[in-house]
């Protein structure tokens, strides 16, 4: 499917179906009123009817006479004063959804919002392209027969001339946006036999291919070199090879340098530690990490904001074999830290131990690293919000400010020291459990303890990463989150 700005009038546009939106509880303008003129009323009959009340992401499918579109969809933006960026996003995703559905080939719409809020055009056409590209995403890949649809344009009209150049911007960066996204929610919706640290390798040289990153994969071996002994604990109970994927985009010369860390875990069975059976399928989005990375540095590929980012995917297996790390071993990371193993199944942090290590030791300024790190979380906050926990507070409000552009939740928990006696080990530097009790904070401070002095934060998407509920641009499965958070900072 392709997104077309094209400058004329959406009344007599030629495309299968036409999309208008208006305002809950007003009279029709702009866009809606010119085509509810032109096909007698039709839109304000059932509006009058009460069939139709424009309530935020509700739709009607109308079929109007002495039109070019056999279809029309109207759909509603809610109160006029409440309207937000995420909820054009919204407004778009339940409007191509009801748009595309039967035969149309081309459905022609308006920049929503355009007229009856005061926000940039060029962010309205963002999020239009971004919901419409979101909501279209399905994970058919190992399906025979994959759902139909003839959908093969999306026209975005403007009759105005002035406007069109910022609305093409617009609609290229959601456009970019949506599709790392959805590249990040197939990464994490193929099984773990498919999605392996060999396969997520893989990706990130085609994607450096694409867009011109440079992309180096170290290799068991060289993680030796490094000491990186809490990755290669993890990952010696697979016959999986790990990975250490790192993907460089440089785009100020000199400047400081933003790392991205992803966990990469593309399938976590708790090793010996191991986990119940049931739900132990979902544990193949534990990569969802390293995929929004992933996904984050293709965006940027693309983007290419004035800025440094190094992103870091590591990506190992955590499987019970025969030579699979246990409780009571003690490892030896990158940094020179013991962890003593108390769960094999907190295996997150450990291979995170040894990508933060590395992205410092390769000159990141700022570091924030991202991953389904634990069950806790869910407890906390439930699917709404992934946590942050952090050393930095400046830091913390750029991934808020990059979050309210990109209409993603972040919660921040408390990063006090009185945490941190929780994962103190009477044998080692650190142990890798604190027990039940504040287990985001645990997990996270953990993490922190292989930064130095680095200002990091820390953001767990345990809850976040896959979900059960349908949402006007988010299919059920994976989501993607933090991608385009991840892009906003890397952007701002
Ligand atoms: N990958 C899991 C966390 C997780 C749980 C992600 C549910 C998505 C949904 C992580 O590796 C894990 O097993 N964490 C343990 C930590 C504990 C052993 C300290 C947990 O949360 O139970
Ligand atoms: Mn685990
Ligand atoms: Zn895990």
């Amino acid at each position: 499917m392709n997104i077309k700005l094209v400058q004329g009038d959406i009344v007599n546009i030629a495309a299968d179906t036409i999309v208008v939106s208006m305002v809950e509880g007003a009279e029709l303008t702009g866009a809606a009123a010119a085509v509810d003129k032109a096909c007698q009323g039709l839109i304000s009959n059932v509006v009058a009817q009460g069939e139709f009340k424009a309530k935020l992401n509700e739709t009607i499918v109308l079929y109007p006479q002495g039109l070019q579109a056999k279809k029309l969809v109207v759909v509603g933006l809610g109160e006029a004063a409440k309207l937000t960026i995420e909820k054009i996003r919204q407004i778009a995703g339940s409007a191509i959804k009801t748009a595309s559905k039967g035969k149309a080939g081309t459905v022609a719409t308006v920049v929503h919002g355009a007229g009856v809020s005061s926000f940039e055009v060029e962010a309205l056409a963002e999020a239009l392209a971004e919901g419409t590209v979101l909501a279209l995403y399905r994970y058919e890949d190992l399906k025979a027969k994959k759902t139909e649809s003839s959908l093969s344009e999306v026209l975005v009209v403007e009759q105005a001339g002035c406007k069109q150049c910022s609305i093409e911007s617009g609609i290229k960066k959601g456009e970019i946006l949506a599709q790392a996204t959805n590249l990040a929610r197939t990464l994490v919706n193929a099984p773990g036999n498919h999605m392996t640290p060999t396969h997520m390798a893989e990706t990130a040289l085609r994607i450096a291919q694409e867009t011109g990153l440079k992309c180096t994969i170290l290799e068991r071996a060289d993680m030796e070199v490094h000491g990186m002994g809490a990755l290669l604990g993890v990952a010696q109970g697979s016959v999986q090879p790990p990975k250490l994927i790192v993907l460089r985009y440089e785009g100020n010369p000199g400047g400081e340098t933003l790392a991205i860390v992803g966990k990469g875990l593309t399938f976590d069975s708790g090793g010996i530690s191991l986990k119940p059976g049931e739900g132990m399928w979902l544990m193949k989005d534990d990569m969802a990490g390293g995929a929004a990375v992933l996904g984050a540095m293709q965006a940027i590929g693309y983007l290419k904001p004035k800025s440094n980012v190094l992103g870091i995917v590591v990506a190992s297996e955590n499987m019970p074999a025969g030579g699979a790390l246990k409780p009571g071993d003690v490892v030896r990371a990158m940094n020179g830290k013991t962890i003593e193993i108390i769960s094999t199944d907190a295996e997150g942090r450990l291979i995170l131990a040894d990508g933060v290590a590395y992205a410092v030791a390769q000159g990141a300024n700022k570091v924030v690293d991202v991953a389904t790190l634990t069950g806790a979380c869910g407890v906390a906050l439930g699917q709404f919000y992934s946590a942050i926990v952090a050393n930095d507070e400046e830091l913390v409000a750029q991934i808020k400010a990059a979050a309210a552009i990109s209409g993603e939740r972040f919660w921040q928990m408390p990063g006090d020291d009185d945490y941190k006696e929780l994962i103190t080990s009477p044998v080692a530097d650190l142990k890798n459990s604190g027990g039940r009790m504040g287990g985001v904070m645990t997990g996270g401070l953990f993490i922190g303890e292989f930064v130095g002095n680095t200002p990091w934060a820390h953001l767990d998407i345990a809850p976040t990463a896959y979900t059960e509920t349908e949402k006007p641009y988010q299919p059920k499965g994976a989501t993607g989150v933090a991608t385009r958070t991840l892009v906003a900072l890397a952007c701002k």
